[in-house]
């Protein structure tokens, strides 16, 4: 079985057809990154607009690139939400007016369970249940898995997510946008022990963050430096370190709490090589194993997208879960409990 991906939720075009026997056969992105950078974030009508440039171009490449025809996809997988509304639109209207067209069902997928099921496109992959810690640019989650749409919130930020907070201490510190890659680079060369910011919401009980005071420490630090590479270095290391600190304690805490023995982790923030490193280290203290989508499938992508919609079409022909009506349909706003 063949299933064409299509995400379209933010500034990312990504389309991918995933096979039931050989996994993503193709995957295409095109990153809006350029044409947002000039306004220093994501402008939602410019992203719309690129998304209806973008979309059927990229269709129609993923198709060659697997040597496929439309009459070998068994049905479209498309982002319904969250995201920004006018983006979504895009991807809903092409990909429920395709599985029109090619007589196919259409699956409506949630942007997060994409992210959460991202790891299992991996050969190493984790089996239920498992603590999933979910950090992007619009969501900071910690949740129990117990299987697929069985989501328990365990923990989430109560004001920026974890990419955003990247993205907005990067841009205070004029890095550009999207911050979060521009500022763990800078991190690189950042001398630990410099500076110190607080690990917020980790002296009190509770799963829950809090990152947008860290933001407001860094202007504070920044204003005050000298603005040379080194001191930018230092502020950056020590940004870096109080987030990836603050979700390691949560992380812990959270297996602590459900006894599982498995964490994944996924979306933008995932690509973080420290985070990775100390949260790995984590579940090897505890003989367990975190587990992780490859870099390019950390963030954004029409590969996660394919997957979940066919991980929710096995789940609906073997009767759990149900088969949309044909309506055109986009969720800016979408609990992922509500699955
Ligand atoms: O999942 P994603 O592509 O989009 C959303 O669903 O929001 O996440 C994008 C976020 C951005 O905030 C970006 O700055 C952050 O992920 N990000 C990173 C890294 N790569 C991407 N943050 C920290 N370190 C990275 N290496
Ligand atoms: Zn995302």
């Amino acid at each position: 079985m063949k299933i064409l991906g299509i995400e379209t939720s933010c500034d990312e075009t990504g389309i991918a057809i995933y096979d039931s026997e050989q996994g993503i056969i193709a995957d295409a992105l095109y990153s809006q990154v350029e044409l947002h950078e000039e306004y220093g974030g994501v402008v939602p009508e410019l992203a719309s607009r690129d998304h209806v440039r973008k979309a059927i171009p990229l269709i129609k490449q993923v198709l060659i690139e697997a040597n496929c025809t439309k009459d070998d996809i068994d049905a479209i997988a498309y982002t319904k939400g969250p995201g920004l509304i006018g983006a979504l639109f895009v991807g809903v209207g092409v990909g429920r007016s395709l599985a029109y067209a090619w007589d196919i069902p259409a699956i409506g997928v949630h942007h997060m369970e994409g992210h959460l099921l991202a790891p299992l496109l991996e050969d190493d992959k984790p089996d239920y249940p498992f603590v999933a810690l979910l950090v992007s640019g619009g969501h900071t989650l910690l949740v129990d898995v117990q299987g697929l749409g069985e989501y328990q919130i365990l923990g989430e930020s109560i004001d920026d997510a974890a990419g955003e907070a990247f993205d907005k201490t990067a841009k205070i510190m004029g890095l550009g946008y999207p911050g979060g890659p521009a500022l763990a680079k800078q991190a690189e060369r950042g001398r630990a022990g410099i500076y110190k910011l607080p690990r917020p919401m980790t002296d009190r009980p509770g799963l829950d963050f809090s990152f947008s005071g860290l933001k407001t420490a860094v202007a504070t630090l920044y204003n005050k430096s000298d603005k040379s590479e080194q001191e930018l270095a230092d502020i950056a290391y020590a940004f870096q370190e109080a987030v990836v600190d603050t979700i390691f304690i949560k992380c812990r805490r959270a297996l602590e709490q459900t006894g599982h023995k498995r964490l994944v982790v996924a979306g933008g923030v995932s690509a973080n090589t420290v985070l990775r490193q100390k949260l790995t280290q984590l579940l090897e203290s505890k003989g367990g194993q975190a587990y992780y989508p490859r870099p390019k499938f950390c963030t954004d992508n029409g590969a996660m997208i394919a997957y979940a919609g066919y991980a929710r079409y096995q789940a609906a022909l073997n009767g759990r879960g149900e088969f949309e009506e044909p309506a055109i349909c986009a969720k800016p706003r979408w609990p992922i409990e509500d699955l």
